[in-house]
């Protein structure tokens, strides 16, 4: 039996946030449908933030309403702040992810908090989820490097990942929010992180900004984490993150651990379906590395030998 990866699907949360062209929540419900159809079995389709701050995800409620059911999906609700939480909850997610960035200054642009308060806001959540059986994903994000203050000190990712592990949140995602890490990174923080608490507790999210992310991932992988954020097609950019690029592709993480011998259960065909809808959707070229492979392997007429 191959080890399993859990990819956890962000593209319609952290990759659709971002983008200037409106997506309608019938495109995104076929987006899920086709997603899930390809075997993607872990979703982050909604936020639960003001509209205001992010229109693109005006419509979490609704389209959460149309997601695709069945057992064996998992499904999360980013939540900025208590408001965003009891919306969630409301809506009938099991699991919600919270954001704590490393900085007051990525703090302040994001949540319109500083650090210490983000702290204390991502504690009342945690306790509040606690209370009503609903687990929590706090992200660390910036964990690598901030975009406003530059490179994140190894130690400041560590201790804000244990002080939320020690307020109780059962999951924790280190996140290379800008994509400005690098695989050394990777393993100075996951090391003694997960060498304190094991790898079970722990997912990675990564931006493909500077064509680090696979590394790093892999880097990740090889300390023994199994649960990494991806979009479809790479999409992806933070409104509150300058020059931040699309989420590492899936396809492309599918494509590193299928061929390392690991199971996704992911089908990389399958979410080429996918990848049309979204540039259609967007407005935008859409596609991970190994799509252009297979593109100029097909036009020569030569075979497509994905493990
Ligand atoms: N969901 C929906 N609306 C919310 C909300 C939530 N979770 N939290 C606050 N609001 C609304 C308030 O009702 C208020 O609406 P109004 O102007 O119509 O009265 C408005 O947003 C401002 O509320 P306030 O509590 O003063 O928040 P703020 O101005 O300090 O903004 C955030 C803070 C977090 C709500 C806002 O910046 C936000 O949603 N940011 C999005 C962060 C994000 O998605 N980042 C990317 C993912 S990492
Ligand atoms: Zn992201």
């Amino acid at each position: 039996m191959k080890e399993k990866i859990i990819i956890n699907e962000v593209g319609l949360r952290d990759g659709l946030q971002n983008q200037p062209q409106h997506v309608t929540t019938e495109d995104k419900v076929r987006m899920a449908e086709l997603l899930v159809g390809a075997g993607v079995r872990w979703l982050e389709p909604v936020s639960f933030v003001s509209p205001k701050a992010v229109p693109q995800m005006a419509d979490a409620a609704q389209l959460t309403r149309q997601l695709p059911q069945g057992d064996g999906l998992h499904y999360t609700a980013l939540v900025p702040n208590l408001r965003g939480y009891q919306l969630a909850r409301d809506n009938g997610y099991r699991t919600v992810a919270l954001v704590l960035s490393t900085t007051d200054s990525f703090n302040q642009r994001n949540l319109n908090m500083t650090l210490a308060q983000a702290i204390d806001s991502c504690r009342s959540i945690i306790q509040a989820a606690g209370a009503d059986g609903i687990a929590t994903r706090t992200y660390i994000s910036g964990a690598f490097s901030c975009p406003y203050d530059g490179l994140t000190p190894v130690d400041v990712t560590l201790d804000l990942s244990r002080q939320m592990i020690d307020a109780g949140s059962e999951e924790i995602a280190i996140a290379d929010t800008i994509g400005a890490g690098n695989p050394q990174q990777m393993k100075d923080i996951m090391a003694p992180l997960i060498q304190q608490y094991g790898a079970e507790r722990f997912f990675v999210h990564l931006h493909d900004t500077r064509g680090l992310a696979t590394a790093m991932a892999w880097a990740a992988c090889d300390l023994g984490v199994r649960k990494f954020d991806a979009s479809v097609g790479g999409l992806g950019g933070c409104p509150f993150a300058p020059g931040a690029t699309g989420n590492v592709a899936t396809e492309d993480l599918v494509y590193l651990f299928e061929a390392a011998g690991l199971d996704t259960g992911i089908d990389i065909q399958a979410l080429r379906e996918v990848i049309k809808l979204a540039a259609r959707a967007t407005g935008r070229e859409l596609g991970g590395r190994i799509i252009h492979w297979i593109q100029s392997q097909e036009a020569r007429g030569r075979p497509c030998d994905l493990v």
